[in-house]
This record gives structure tokens, C-alpha cells and sequence, in this order.
């Protein structure tokens, strides 16, 4: 079921979107163990009622809404994204999962007008309140969205994640910090909400916050299959951050990890893991 609402920004947000949805899949596939534990957290918070009707908020490829339509079998969800192609990414694996008849896609830009999600038991939101021009007002437009006594899943991102051994950069260690310190510079500015405390925000907003979790998840080697196409994909799209501002070293260094030909491509190297750190809030609407 599509249902999209058509808004100035709703038109498609740049050629990057195929990229995107890859890397988003991959996060969800790397990442799976987190979000089972994430959504086995609201089972428990929601073991008296457990929720039917759910919406997933900037849901992207969907890695919430399917791994909640998996936890909550009764449950039906909405996924509201302002990008239509990742909502037909979403629709295409809900589709091959058999799930299509659960889900509804609503394009919306959330910093215009909500579109009319009726009332609901859980919201979600993963790493997307952080993009909203006003996540101060996201919040005050959910809770007006949740039944009472229904919850909401915050899920954010202390920083980005990272794969690679310290002594990496040419002749000067640490490769992977300076780029993310380069995109911490970058981001101040066009993200500022990323990394926010988003307890204090939510009792403002007039929800009871009953869970704050942080998850630290840890991979070492032998990794799965698809971390290194994780890795990958990640450091592209931290180089389109960051070229202008890295040293030539530097971006020279980045374009041999990241070249799928070269001999140090991420791809192929034996020494990465994964570093990635979330945290879960989950609040209640009195
Ligand atoms: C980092 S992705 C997270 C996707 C998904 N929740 C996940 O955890 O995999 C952020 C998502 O928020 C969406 N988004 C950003 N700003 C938005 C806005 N103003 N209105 C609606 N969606 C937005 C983006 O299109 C993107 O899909």
C-alpha cells in the first residue's frame, strides 16, 4: 500500500539514494543482533498490550519497520520517509519477507505538515529525529500521534561507525578519527541535534521516560559476511563528507581502502571490525 504525500522536499533528496538504501540494508544485516535486542526491550514494555498499530518515522529501507512486524505479529505499520525511492525499497523487501500486507508507505517531509498517521501504540524512530529541522516540535507531534499509555522508540547515534585498525594513515596513525572528527566539523553545522541527550527533550515534550539504554556492539574477527560491504559503503560515504577537508595523505590513504580493486580495499583486509555505539530511549506517553 503506497500512500504518498506529495511535499516541496518530498521530491527525491539527490542521485545518492541506491547508495543509501545499500548502506541502510547493510546496517540493519551487520547490526541485526541490536535490533533484536532493541525490540525484545519494548516486547517487555509492552507485554500488557502489546502494540497494533505502529509507526516507523524517517524509516528509511524499513530496518525497524520489519524487524517490529517480526517481533509484533498482530501489528500493522506505517513507514513514513520523505525519499519515495527508499519507501519502494522498503515495499520490495516487505514484499519478498510476506509482510507487504502489513505495511503502508506514506511520503511525507516531516519538517512540513504530518500527514494523518491516526492513532497509535508505538513510534518509532531510528537515527532520524536528529534530521528534523525541530526534533522539539517531532516530539510534541508524536506524542500527540500516540494513544495514551503508548510508547516511543528513540534510537540515536553517539558518532558514526568505525572499522579500521588505529595505525592506518601514511606515516601518520589514525586515518578513521580524523575523518570523523572532519565529519563531526561538518556535521555541527548541517546536523546539529546528532548526539543529542534526548531524555531532557522527551520530558518536555511531556513524555515518562521508563528506558535509556546505550548498546555497544563490538565485532571482531572473524566477521560476517557482510561487514567488509558494510565498512565499504560506510567510508564512501564518509569521504563524500570529508574529501575537501583531509590532507592529501589522507585522502589518498581512503581512496586505496576504498578502491573494490585495489590490494587494501576493505573488501579483501582480514583486520576490521565493527565499532558502533546506539542508544534506546524508550518513553511513554502518560
Ligand atoms: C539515517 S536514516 C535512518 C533510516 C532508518 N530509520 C534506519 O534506522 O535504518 C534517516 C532517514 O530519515 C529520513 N529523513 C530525514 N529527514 C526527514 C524528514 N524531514 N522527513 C522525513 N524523513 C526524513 C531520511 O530519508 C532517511 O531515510
Amino acid at each position: 500500500m503506497t500512500d504518498h504525500h506529495h511535499s516541496a522536499a518530498g521530491a527525491s533528496h539527490g542521485s545518492d539514494e541506491p547508495a543509501m538504501a545499500a548502506l541502510l540494508d547493510l546496517d540493519a544485516e551487520v547490526l541485526h543482533t541490536f535490533l533484536s535486542d532493541v525490540t525484545s526491550t519494548l516486547a517487555d514494555l509492552t507485554r500488557d498490550e502489546p502494540p497494533r498499530r505502529i509507526v516507523d518515522l524517517g524509516s528509511g529501507t524499513g530496518a525497524g519497520t520489519l524487524a517490529l512486524l517480526r517481533r509484533f505479529e498482530d501489528a500493522e505499520a506505517t513507514a513514513v520517509d520523505r525519499s519515495p525511492e527508499l519507501l519502494d525499497h522498503l515495499l520490495a523487501k516487505a514484499r519478498d519477507r510476506g509482510v507487504a500486507g502489513r505495511v503502508r508507505t506514506v511520503q511525507a517531509d516531516l519538517d512540513d505538515a504530518w500527514p494523518d498517521l491516526g492513532a497509535v501504540h508505538l513510534v518509532w524512530a531510528s537515527v532520524s529525529l536528529h534530521h528534523l529541522a525541530d526534533p522539539d516540535r517531532g516530539l510534541r507531534k508524536i506524542f500527540e500521534l500516540l494513544r495514551p499509555g503508548g510508547l516511543l522508540a528513540v534510537i540515536e547515534m553517539a558518532g558514526f561507525p568505525r572499522f579500521l585498525p588505529d595505525d592506518i594513515g601514511r606515516g601518520r596513525p589514525g586515518l578513521e578519527a580524523r575523518c570523523h572528527a572532519a565529519r563531526a566539523e561538518a556535521h555541527a553545522e548541517h546536523l546539529p541535534h546528532l548526539g543529542a541527550d534526548w531524555g531532557p527533550r522527551l520530558s518536555r515534550a511531556g513524555f515518562a521516560v521508563e528506558v535509556e539504554r546505550p548498546f555497544t556492539i563490538d565485532l571482531r574477527p572473524p566477521l560476517p559476511e557482510p561487514a567488509a560491504r558494510y565498512a565499504h559503503a560506510s567510508l564512501q560515504r564518509l569521504r563524500s563528507h570529508v574529501a575537501e577537508k583531509l590532507s592529501s595523505d589522507d585522502l589518498a590513504t581512503l581512496d586505496h581502502l576504498i578502491d573494490s580493486d585495489g590490494p587494501d580495499s576493505v573488501l579483501r583486509r582480514d583486520d576490521l571490525t565493527v565499532h558502533a555505539e546506539r542508544t534506546l530511549w524508550a518513553a511513554r506517553r502518560p
